[in-house]
């Protein structure tokens, strides 16, 4: 179902890559932020002041849930929100459509078109920005204020593939060591590919409070990356369990 104004739901952000994952202390949620093609490149390159037209953005929510052994994992799936860049098509709502779906029902959020202002309202502290709130994972070097995230880029040593190309799967965090972990798998299924079987790894990071946003933490620097072969029947790595998706 398209939002109110207009913007269709795109199944694609399946095959997205991660540029970012936040730790939502303050409303006990967790995002996993992905970007597409152009998004993931335009990251990857510093090219993000503006971002370049076509370049899109999904925003993943899922509530917390605290486990038995101190872990916080995935609950119950919120929302998806999507933002697409086309400084022209969009120049009334600062170069970008926004859009959100609810529940693992997707319904489209808003009575009409106007819910766009809440979106904008709120983004608006990062027009220096280009209203994005997200420091994606990148390597490259940006002038400037810190506009992207280069500690969480650097893999350990000797490291033979980079999970940032794989997708994830799910995430977890640690409260007692303050890390933030996600799991990965080498697939195009993304999220799906928790039952699929494909190797997966885990990226574990130390969380640091996000610049932008009071009570919300970020991956700061890898700690570990553990990787599993497929074992054939789930191919999940222990620790973690898959997150909902609609
Ligand atoms: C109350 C403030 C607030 C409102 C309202 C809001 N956002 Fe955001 N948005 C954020 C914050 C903070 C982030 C950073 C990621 C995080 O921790 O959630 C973000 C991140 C995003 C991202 C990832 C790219 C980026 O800018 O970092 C998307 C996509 C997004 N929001 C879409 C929307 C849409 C669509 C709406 C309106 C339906 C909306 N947002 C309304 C605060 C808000």
């Amino acid at each position: 179902m398209p939002s109110p104004n207009r913007i269709p739901y795109e199944e694609d952000w399946r095959e997205w890559r991660l540029i970012a994952v936040t730790d939502r202390g303050d409303n006990r949620q967790f995002r996993m932020i992905l970007g597409n093609d152009v998004a993931v490149k335009a990251a990857r390159e510093g090219n993000v002041h503006p971002w370049p037209d076509g370049a899109k953005f999904a925003k993943i929510a899922w509530w917390q849930q605290q486990r038995a052994d101190g872990l916080v994992v995935p609950g119950a799936f919120f929302q998806i929100e999507m933002m697409i860049k086309d400084a022209q098509r969009f120049r009334d709502s600062d170069g970008w459509g926004w859009a959100r779906w609810r529940g693992v029902d997707l319904k489209p959020y808003g009575k009409d078109a106007t819910f766009v202002q809440e979106c904008t309202g709120c983004h608006l502290p990062m027009r220096g920005n280009d209203y994005v709130y997200t420091q994606p994972f990148s390597a490259a070097i940006v002038a400037g204020d810190e506009v992207v995230n280069n500690a969480a880029v650097r893999m350990p040593q000797g490291l033979s593939f980079n999970p940032l190309d794989w997708a994830p799967v799910t995430m977890y965090s640690d409260p007692q060591r303050h890390t933030i972990s996600v799991v990965f798998a080498d697939s195009k299924e993304g999220m799906t590919a928790a039952a699929s079987g494909s190797a997966q790894a885990v990226v574990t990071w130390t969380e640091r409070d996000d610049p932008h946003w009071f009570g919300a933490r970020v991956a700061d620097r890898v700690v570990s990356v553990e990787t599993a072969a497929a074992d054939g029947r789930s191919g999940f790595i222990a620790g973690s369990q898959p997150a909902q998706i609609p």
